[in-house]
């Protein structure tokens, strides 16, 4: 029988996958892949022809029996069809190093995995031994991918030389950015690609145990990433013997409760404890004494799953691409209204406008592009303007943004900023662990006094006292949901005065 890859991405089941796959079933051998990440093409169904895959889409179930008779699983013409997936303009465009295998393989098969060149890099680390990985993770230039950027090298070494008779590697899978979905989709088309990039990082650093900690949002992540550790498990690749060396690692799923700040890296260690989440001041790092006191490896998903690469291929493969001190690639989570959204992997260095326009089309209203918030909630928005800004942590930075876990949310000109910074101020007060007073109470006073200025109460004064307190909370907060939240809060302000002064204008005309 013909093979047809069917995606069970969460995007895709909520596409009607399912239901394609049903209609599909009896005609031909169906393989539940990931998704490949074009969102406006799924369910893309592909065949397995002598030529290759061929890819239609968008389907649905209704469009199965006419597929079928008009002989799609010879590869045959029809309106859906795309043509072979590997030559569509939105993945000639992109440098898959994380995402090679995601929507390809059957993400639960080991020998789908080995056969794209998975363990590879696992195989190389045991070698290796811990410095040389260390060493070759420093040289890739790979930074954290959860939001600060910070040196997974550096962070390494620190726990590799910390004393502790238990370390741990937790990875945080929280994922609770607005417009991201990166380690949905590993977790869902390739999981094995964590799993084998935290087996390298415990045996860089010398832990035994892992855990990821899973937003509960993500029921198909869940599930399959608890299956693929049952299959780690039984194939030796996870266990007392990792691949038969003398290392033993396993790895544990946790599942958050919903809270944003659960993703913050120490309160997501209180959770993982069975604490409430809050977070905990620094020094002591994680690092030093993270999980229940013990040296602990906190990475995100994307960052573990970018790890196999860099031992497979070398950390100058890696270190090629890219920019400035932002090396290897990226995957960018495109969302919001845009044409063309989904996830673009691709070296650092493409510009803000390049993504929106070019890649991702422009707004899916037809209306003009009027702001892009980068970064999730605690990201800037961005006008047009701005667009000529690399995707870069200090070309971000330097224009008082971030780019955070990469997500790319993108608004037409119906928006009005002042909302969008009442939002980000309610936001806060929702998710503020409830710590410190700047975060607490401040983002409470924030809806206040954006309050009063859009119903164009003393707008000028009640704005120096947003900029006020936006600068109390950026400085004296304990941790970024309360520092950073002054981001699209000023940003708003910043690039889009009139939103805040229309009302004001409206009464004195
Ligand atoms: C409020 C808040 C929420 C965060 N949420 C996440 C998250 O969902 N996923 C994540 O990987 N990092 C998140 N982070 C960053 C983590 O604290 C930490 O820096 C990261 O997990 C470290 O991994 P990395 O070095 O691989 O990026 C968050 C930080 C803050 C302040
Ligand atoms: S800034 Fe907010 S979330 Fe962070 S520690 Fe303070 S109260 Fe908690």
């Amino acid at each position: 029988m013909t093979r047809v890859f069917v995606p069970r991405d969460a995007a895709a089941l909520a596409l009607g996958a399912d239901a394609v796959a049903a209609a599909l079933a009896g005609h031909a051998a169906i393989v539940r892949t990931g998704s490949r990440g074009l969102f406006w093409l799924e369910p893309m169904v592909e065949v397995e022809t002598p030529e290759g895959r061929i890819a239609y889409g968008p389907v649905s179930a209704r469009d199965v029996p006419e597929l079928l008779s008009s002989g799609m699983l010879q590869g045959a013409a029809h309106k859906l069809r795309l043509g072979k997936p590997e030559e569509l303009h939105f993945l000639v465009c992109q440098t898959r190093f994380t995402f090679a295998r995601c929507g390809i393989i059957d993400p639960l098969s080991l020998d789908d995995y080995r056969a794209q060149g998975g363990l590879k890099g696992l195989r190389r680390a045991l070698e290796f031994g811990p410095e040389r990985i260390v060493e070759e993770v420093t040289k890739s230039g790979l930074r954290g991918r959860g939001g600060a950027g910070f040196p997974t090298g550096i962070k390494w070494k620190t726990t590799a030389e910390a004393v502790g008779d238990q370390k741990y590697i937790v990875c945080n899978a929280d994922e609770g950015d607005s417009g991201t979905y990166a380690d949905r989709m590993l977790m869902e088309g390739d999981p094995f690609t964590l799993i084998e990039g935290m087996a390298i990082a415990a045996i860089a650093v010398g832990a035994t145990k892992g855990f990821v900690y899973t937003r509960s949002e993500y029921p198909h992540a869940i599930a399959t990433f608890d299956a693929a550790l049952a299959i780690a498990r039984r194939e030796g690749l996870l266990g007392g013997t990792v691949l038969g060396s003398g290392h033993a690692f396993d790895i544990e799923q946790r599942v958050g409760a919903g809270a944003y700040v659960c993703g913050e890296e120490t309160s997501l260690l209180d959770s993982l404890e069975g604490k409430r989440g809050q977070v905990r001041a620094k020094p002591p790092l994680p690092a030093h004494k993270g999980l229940f006191g013990k040296p602990t490896v906190v990475n995100n998903v994307i960052t573990l799953a970018s790890v196999p690469f860099v031992l497979t291929e070398g950390a100058a493969a890696y270190q090629s691409v890219g920019f400035g001190r932002s090396r290897g690639t990226m995957p960018i989570q495109l969302a919001g209204n845009l044409r063309y959204a989904g996830l673009f992997e691709a070296g650092f260095g493409l510009t803000l406008g390049e993504l929106v326009n070019d890649i991702g089309g422009g707004t899916r209203s037809g209306r003009p592009v009027r702001a892009v918030q980068v970064g999730g909630p605690l990201g800037a928005y961005f006008p047009p303007a701005l667009f000529d800004t690399k995707f870069d942590y200090e070309a971000f930075a330097a224009r008082d943004g971030l780019i955070g876990h990469g997500g790319v949310v993108v608004f037409d000109d119906t928006v009005d900023l002042a909302r969008q910074a009442r939002f980000a101020m309610e936001f806060c007060a929702a998710e503020s662990c409830g710590k410190c007073t700047p975060c607490r109470i401040g983002s409470v006073r924030g809806i206040e006094v954006i309050d009063r200025i859009m119903a164009g109460d003393r707008v000028e004064a009640n704005l120096e006292l947003l900029e006020d307190l936006c600068h109390t909370m950026k400085f004296g907060s304990l941790c970024a949901l309360g520092g950073f939240i002054p981001y699209p809060v000023m940003s708003a302000l910043t690039h889009f005065p009139e939103d805040f002064r229309a009302l004001h204008k409206a009464a004195a005309e």
